[in-house]
């Protein structure tokens, strides 16, 4: 079955995209694959998309590429639009060229996180903030294109590669005795090399699954504990100070509450996800010894 499967992936240079390729590579190393980024394949030109659709006979397109700088989005809201929402429209219809089916990756960031129970799929969405606006609009556009499409929500993603939290923190110990880092924002870090798995069974499992799905790793913690387990794993001893949002003011706002209910897509796929301490245990080993 998977000769008949042709892959086309966008982003391929960003977190997800570099796991995505490692678990492509190892795991199911016949599978027909093109990567490519913005340099190669820029999402928001429409006739590119087509034009490689059509080229190689795509029959997936896995979208990877995004605007992910939260903060920035404010500022630069015509670049955060165009490719989150209007790209994802582009793809799309550049998809349905070849009958080309999508999986697409969106955020916890569409809540306004508010709730105190996890969120599942049908829960209302209310973003907080521009980068959360543009990623609900690409998934309603390409719901309206494509009703066929695969939408994935993911929070707090981080990887070995790329600018993440995890890096970050392992960057401030190297110069600062103590970190303050904030306590009240709840949710689950999502590691992008279990989510690449997830991915690649739902392109190979036997029936396309659409709809949209909510992953991240098991377990729940606020910044403050995630930066102390990162710590704590590292065998570094900086100290962790919590704080409250109030004192750690940035030009977007962020959910207080984004925990994702992930019961859809474990049934769905018949999966175990490892905890969140577990998966950040193996990307600091993955760091350490790429260090
Ligand atoms: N990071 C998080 O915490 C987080 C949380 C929830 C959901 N997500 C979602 O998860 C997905 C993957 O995120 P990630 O962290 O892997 O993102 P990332 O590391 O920022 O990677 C995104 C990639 O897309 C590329 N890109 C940007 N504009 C493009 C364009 N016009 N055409 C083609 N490629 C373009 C970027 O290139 P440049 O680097 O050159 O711009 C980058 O290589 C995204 O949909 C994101 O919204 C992320």
């Amino acid at each position: 079955m998977n000769s008949n499967i042709r892959i086309l992936v966008t982003g391929c240079n960003g977190q997800l995209g570099r796991e995505l390729k490692i678990h492509f590579s190892e795991a199911l190393p016949n599978l027909n694959v093109i990567y490519t980024d913005v340099d190669t394949l820029d999402i928001t030109d429409r006739d590119a998309i087509e034009r490689v659709v059509l080229d190689n006979d795509i029959t997936h397109i896995i979208n990877c590429a995004a605007y992910t700088n939260v903060d920035l989005a404010e500022e630069e809201k015509a670049l955060s639009s165009a490719v989150n929402s209007i790209a994802v429209s582009n793809i799309a219809l550049a998809a349905s060229s070849n009958d080309a089916k999508i999986l697409h990756i969106s955020t916890d960031y569409v809540f306004d996180g508010t709730a105190h129970l996890p969120y599942n799929e049908a829960d209302k969405v209310n973003p907080k903030n521009q980068y959360g606006v543009t990623k609900r609009l690409g998934e309603t556009m390409l719901i309206g294109h494509s009703p066929d499409c695969i939408i994935i929500r993911t929070s707090w993603l981080y990887s070995p590669f790329g600018k993440n939290f995890v890096k970050t923190m392992l960057r401030l110990a190297a110069t600062k005795p103590e970190v303050n880092v904030v306590s009240d924002q709840i949710g689950t870090p999502t590691y992008a090399a279990d989510l690449a798995v997830v991915i690649a069974k739902f392109i190979t499992a036997r029936q396309w699954a659409s709809g949209i799905y909510h992953f991240s790793n098991e377990g729940v913690c606020s910044w403050y504990d995630f930066a102390k387990a990162i710590y704590r794993i590292a065998g570094i001893h900086t100290k962790v100070n919590p704080i409250p949002t109030r004192d750690y003011p940035t030009a977007s706002a962020r959910p207080a509450y984004s925990v994702l209910d992930k019961s859809k897509i474990k049934a769905t796929l018949g999966i175990t996800i490892p905890h969140w301490e577990e998966s950040l245990a193996d990307c600091i080993d993955r760091l350490k010894q790429m260090s």
